[in-house]
């Protein structure tokens, strides 16, 4: 008898930004009148840089004509881009990364969600609290997270607390984890993590045999002395997978390009884990397109990093101007300098989804609940600086007169 996987039953009917997004059209739908500032889900605004799109435009013109047409690409991505990641991303940080170690993709969000597949479904997975959803949810369709349990959790996950008490650093398990997944600096509440700190996880997963699957998506957002990979630890690349991102660094959230670096040293058994997604990704996916990958390529040009730095820069003016502004009015945020994410404790001992609906009806001010993200997120929400420098500015105003 045909039967379907019962873990995804299990998962809530939504995913946390389309719940939101339901939530925010319902609002306009009643309130035709009201104009609505979206700080919610980390989608950018600024346009992409020209260099990125001057290339783009190239490839096109090189697709339409039959001597430099192209058809099926490396399904890891072409040399052209992996070459310029591993001097740019790598060699200039001190670090070397092999071409044949970089896998490029259409993005962190399908990678750190698919890595699972070349893991074990029995294995114990640890995350922060609170977390990315994905990287649960996607444990959640595998069959490793269990069952959930209300007020506890996923039975199988082991959750690390990220609070005001540790400085939003999750602590070392006492219990054995096999797969532990970390992003810094950390979505949703933006705080980063600095090289002692980091190097305490790179030697605790040599020691124990597990993996650490690293979220950097938001490197490019670091402004103080701090590691933006984690190969820039020693000993990393016996135990760590890092996954990058082009959407929030270069404006790819609509055009769609990313990479992951599964070091050759990296095995688990005697079994290369950069064979197995090498055999994962060729068998899945036929690569990213031609066009995208010549964008993507142009991100490293000088242009290209120019445009790209002073979009990072006014991304991160704008979360200076919310993180002032709460501050100014009272309430404790967090995250903002090394991040385009602010972390706020919601005032009044309002619970997240309460201040949500706040927000939105008396401010007009889209954010997202923090216990939309785990547990340990109730009572905080997070605010994105990806919205223009005017939208930004007018939306704390309301939120403050709002409080
Ligand atoms: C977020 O708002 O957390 C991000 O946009 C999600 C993502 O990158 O997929």
């Amino acid at each position: 008898m045909l039967k379907i996987n019962e873990n995804f039953c299990k998962l809530p009917p939504s995913y946390l930004f389309v719940e939101i997004a339901r939530k925010v059209k319902e609002f306009e739908a009643s309130h035709p009148d009201r104009e609505v500032i979206r700080l919610g889900i980390g989608d950018v605004t600024r346009p992409l840089p020209k260099a990125v799109v001057d290339a783009m435009k190239k490839a096109s013109d090189e697709m339409g004509c039959a001597e430099t047409f192209r058809g099926y690409g490396p399904e890891c991505g072409y040399e052209f881009l992996r070459k310029v990641i591993a001097e740019n991303d790598y060699a200039k940080r001190g670090v070397t990364i092999a071409l044949d170690e970089i896998f490029i993709s259409d993005g962190a969000k399908s990678d750190t969600g698919n890595i699972g597949d070349i893991f074990d479904s029995g294995n114990v997975v640890a995350v922060c609290d609170p977390v990315y959803p994905v990287y649960v949810d996607t444990n959640v369709m595998a069959g490793r997270a269990g069952e959930y349990v209300e007020g506890m959790g996923w039975s199988k996950i082991v959750y690390m607390p990220c609070t005001e008490e540790n400085g939003f650093l999750p602590e070392l398990p006492k219990q054995p984890v096999d797969m532990i997944y970390l992003c810094f600096p950390n979505n949703p509440t933006g705080e980063a993590i600095g090289y002692q700190e980091l190097k305490k996880w790179v030697d605790y997963a040599n020691e124990h045999g597990a993996v650490i699957l690293y979220d950097a998506a938001y490197e490019a957002f670091i402004t103080e002395d701090l590691p933006h990979s984690i190969y820039e630890v020693e000993g990393a690349k016996t135990c760590a997978i890092e996954f990058r991102s082009f959407s929030k660094t270069a404006g790819f959230t609509g055009t769609r390009c990313a990479f992951t670096v599964i070091p050759k040293e990296l095995c688990v058994e005697g079994v290369s884990l950069n064979q197995l997604w090498n055999r994962r990704q060729s068998t899945k996916m036929n690569g990213v397109p031609y066009i995208v990958q010549r964008g993507a390529e142009a991100v490293y040009s000088a242009s290209g990093h120019e445009e790209v730095t002073e979009n990072i820069r006014y991304y991160l003016e704008n979360a200076k101007v919310i993180k002032g502004g709460l501050t100014k009015a009272g309430l404790k945020a967090y995250g903002g300098i090394n991040s385009p994410y602010v972390w706020l404790k919601t005032p009044d001992g309002l619970n997240s989804w309460e201040f949500f609906d706040l927000l939105l009806e008396k401010a007009g001010v889209v954010g997202t609940p923090g216990s939309g993200f785990g547990l340990s997120g109730e009572g905080y929400f997070r605010l994105t600086s990806f919205n223009s420098k005017e939208n930004t500015q007018k939306a704390v105003q309301r939120i403050l007169s709002s409080l």
